[in-house]
């Protein structure tokens, strides 16, 4: 069962505050081992306000040097996307299902993910984004609440507390993998579509 499920109630009218809180309660986080190897935490980034949110695995080097999601080769080319669907940056949201690095970019452990994605539901209970997608397994995972695979889930909807989630490919993957660039922009004229249907 996705935790979307029993998201946190509305924090009310005020986005932006209330996503500021949750990182003043993340603070100098020391809840899990990845404290001590980050940089930086990564807390997100982009509109308090977001229809359209963007969940990733967790920060690489580039990220945890700079403290902002999706900035490296990856983040390059979610950008990419992002913005072949219509919008910038800065007009969705961009989080990760841990807020540290892991070290050597492995994939984050099950219990650094229960420790983290509590932050991540707080956000999202924040933003009340309309569509969350979901990038690669760990993130689709980790949101929908279960053990499929990318392969299996990308392409259709879910639903989960009132929010539509789209699986898709992790752009990082797209790099190795350029066919399945077009499997990916399938998903997000998916996702356009749906926003355009809710405008
Ligand atoms: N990959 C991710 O999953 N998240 C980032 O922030 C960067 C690369």
């Amino acid at each position: 069962v996705s935790p979307l499920e029993t998201l946190p109630a509305p924090q009310g009218a005020d986005p932006a505050g209330a996503l500021r809180r949750i990182e003043e309660e993340i603070g100098d986080c020391r809840r899990c081992r990845l404290c001590e190897k980050r940089t930086r935490i990564v807390f997100g980034v982009g509109a308090p306000d977001a229809r359209l949110m963007f969940i990733g695995e967790g920060p690489g080097v580039d990220e945890d040097r700079r403290g902002e999601p999706f900035v490296g080769r990856a983040g390059q080319l979610l950008t990419k996307i992002i913005e072949s669907m219509g919008y910038t940056r800065g007009q969705v949201y961009i989080a990760n299902i841990v807020k540290c690095r892991p070290p050597d970019n492995r994939t984050p452990l099950p219990d650094e993910v229960a420790t983290c994605v509590p932050f991540l539901l707080q956000q999202v209970a924040a933003i009340r984004p309309r569509v969350i997608v979901c990038l690669g397994t760990p993130a689709a995972q980790a949101v929908l609440g279960t053990r499929e695979t990318i392969t299996r889930l990308r392409g259709a909807f879910r639903e989960a507390g009132g929010i539509r989630v789209m699986p898709t490919f992790h752009p990082a993957y797209l790099l190795r993998n350029p066919a399945a660039k077009k499997e990916v922009w399938e998903d997000m004229k998916r996702v356009m579509a749906f926003l355009k249907s809710e405008a």
